[in-house]
């Protein structure tokens, strides 16, 4: 049986927590070939050694060479804000060479962002500009764009649809809608041409079962999960501090929705064969109209800080001991995902529990005690 040559497809933050599940679903269907752009700001070269060693050990018998082929990675250490350098990978594989893109490359923490806002500007929307006009130069006119719930601000309703007015309370948060329109005007300007699809992530979780990758933030983490973990295996003092208990939520602490990394890195496997000639997400558009959609990757369900902190303390055994503070800058009362136009549309799918996450998570840590750092 002759196979389907395989797609190039270039992931941007491809060694990063959420870029390398998302290399490990592209290299599980055998169908790509991967390549990564990477500046290592937050993430680590090894992680994608991981993935490939990941794919290898999952090829069948029979594989063949192109089976082989595909668990390669094309890993590129170069900062999107450097034009010379992403042209110079664009000019490796020729015009028409990668069929898609799919850009994770970001700065993402929001309170940070609005203490220096030009870099997050400059990074995650003068970098995304400058990406999408050398791909243009290229003749590479698929993307799929990591977004976030922040764009939706404080949503009007919960569970929160795509409908919802995009009005985000932090640089970050702007960075993404910036984009998102970016993309709405780019495709608007040439329909024939650019297909383009917009993920909203709601707040990932979790790292692959088999414990070789998982989230490795710099520094002390920022997010929950990842501070959790590090607390439970004594990388950083156990002082853990919730931020506020006066919401408006069930239990007065805030609420998000928590979908498990492998999940959501399939979503976007989902998200690249949508924007291939022929998709029936775009059946309906008319040829002058722009092809883009924008989907919430997330479970649909809810979780407050206290209940992550039990299901985590059951998953470690650790005795968390938390003190209520004030609210963190930034922080909104719910952000969860209406699921339903992604699960009819793209037929995704996010069927790991948050006693799943809790675990995964933590057989990453207890094998990866310091990280990829050791
Ligand atoms: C979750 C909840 C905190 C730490 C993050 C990113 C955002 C997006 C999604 C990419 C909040 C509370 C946290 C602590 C706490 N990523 N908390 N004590 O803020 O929902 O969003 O993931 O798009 O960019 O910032 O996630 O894990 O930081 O916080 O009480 O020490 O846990 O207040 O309510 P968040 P988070």
């Amino acid at each position: 049986m002759t196979q389907e040559p395989l797609q190039r497809v270039l992931v941007t933050g491809g060694a990063g927590y959420i870029g390398s599940h998302v290399v490990f679903a592209l290299q599980e269907t055998r169908r790509f070939k991967v390549i990564s752009i990477d500046n290592h700001h937050n993430s680590h070269p090894e992680s994608l050694a991981r993935v490939s060693q990941i794919a290898k050990s999952n090829l069948p018998a029979n594989a063949t060479a192109q089976d082989k082929e595909s668990t390669e990675i094309d890993a590129y250490q170069a900062d999107l804000t450097n034009e010379a350098q992403v042209r110079a990978v664009f000019e490796k594989y020729g015009k028409g060479g990668i069929w898609g893109v799919i850009h994770i490359a970001a700065y993402k923490a929001v309170g940070e962002s609005t203490e220096i806002p030009l870099t997050y500007y400059q990074n995650n929307v003068g970098a995304t500009v400058q990406l999408l006009q050398i791909m243009s130069d290229f003749e590479c006119t698929r993307f799929v764009y990591s977004s976030s719930a922040t764009v939706y601000g404080t949503p009007p309703h919960i569970p929160i649809p795509e409908t919802t007015r995009l009005q985000a309370d932090s640089p970050y948060g702007r960075s993404k809608v910036m984009c998102e329109q970016i993309l709405q005007d780019l495709t608007a300007a040439e329909p024939q041409r650019w297909r383009a699809i917009s993920l909203r992530y709601f707040n990932p979780a979790g790292a692959h079962p088999s414990g070789l990758i998982g989230e490795e933030p710099r520094g002390r983490p920022g997010n929950l999960f990842p501070l959790l973990a590090h607390m439970a295996v004594g990388r950083v003092p156990p002082d853990l501090k919730v931020f506020g208990s006066d919401y408006p939520t069930p239990d007065g602490t805030c609420v998000r929705d928590y979908i498990h990394v492998v999940d959501l890195a399939r979503g976007h496997l989902l998200a690249l064969d949508a924007l291939a000639p022929g998709s029936r997400i775009f059946a309906g558009v008319a040829a002058d109209a722009p092809k883009i959609k924008a989907y919430n990757l997330g479970k649909g369900r809810g979780m407050s800080v206290l209940q992550i902190v039990e299901a985590m303390r059951k998953a470690t055994g650790f005795e968390y001991k938390y003190e209520i503070v004030g609210r963190r800058r930034g922080d909104v009362p719910d952000l969860t995902a209406d699921p339903t136009l992604a699960e009819k549309e793209l037929g995704f799918k996010a069927p790991n529990d948050l006693e799943t996450m809790c675990k995964d998570l933590w057989n990453w840590q207890t094998k990866n005690p310091k990280g990829y750092g050791q």
